[in-house]
């Protein structure tokens, strides 16, 4: 039977995108049941719109804290009732609460080879520290920020004269590949 999945997004959505895609596909083993947002102005809430797919925002301004906005997250998702979450470019930190509600149940994609390059611009530390390969990793979602186990990783060189948006693009060419493969394996695991 298909793993329902919800997505989490706060912009473009073009990782929720590839994951849609996937789903195309009669023998993917995942279905996507929401899509949901921290920001009214989220691109991809369209997108998954236009596909029938029932998306929208929970708007985090919207809450006095952030264990309000949680909550509030937490009750759309279990109407939702996924078996996976899959944040695709979600830019909001989550409190340890959320987030041991759905632990070993929500995963994440992240611009960079983890352990390497935590939390945001990874392309430009990437550059500034002189690795000559990057990529991204989907991991399971813990407490700690981009810290959780790993699933999948997928590498790309870095290339002589590389801009933090060439590269920017090289990896998010992988990141559209590997998290749909990531999110597979995850579905097919129990
Ligand atoms: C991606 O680079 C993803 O790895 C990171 O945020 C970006 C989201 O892009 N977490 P998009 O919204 O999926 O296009």
């Amino acid at each position: 039977m298909k793993k329902r999945v919800a997505i989490l997004i706060s912009g473009r959505g073009s990782n929720m995108e590839a994951l849609i895609a996937a789903c195309s596909d009669p023998a993917y083993p995942a279905q996507i049941v929401g899509v949901l947002s921290n920001r009214a102005d989220a691109k991809g809430l369209e997108f998954a719109a236009s596909k029938g797919i029932l998306a929208y925002a929970i708007p985090h301004r919207d809450y006095a804290s952030r264990e309000a906005h949680d909550a509030a997250m937490h009750e759309a998702l279990l109407a939702l009732a996924p078996d996976i979450i899959a944040c695709a470019g979600y830019m909001r930190i989550m409190t340890p609460g959320f987030v041991e509600k759905w632990e070993g149940r929500m995963i994440n994609i992240h611009p960079s080879l983890l352990p390497l390059f935590k939390g945001t611009h990874t392309h430009e530390r990437a550059l500034q520290s002189g690795v000559s390969e990057h990529g991204c990793t989907v991991h399971y979602v813990t407490a700690a920020l981009d810290d959780g186990p790993t699933i999948a990783q997928a590498r790309v060189p870095v290339l002589p004269g590389d801009t933090p948006e060439s590269l920017n693009a090289r990896v998010l060419v992988e990141e559209h590949k590997l998290y749909p493969m990531a999110l597979a394996m995850v579905c097919r695991k129990d």
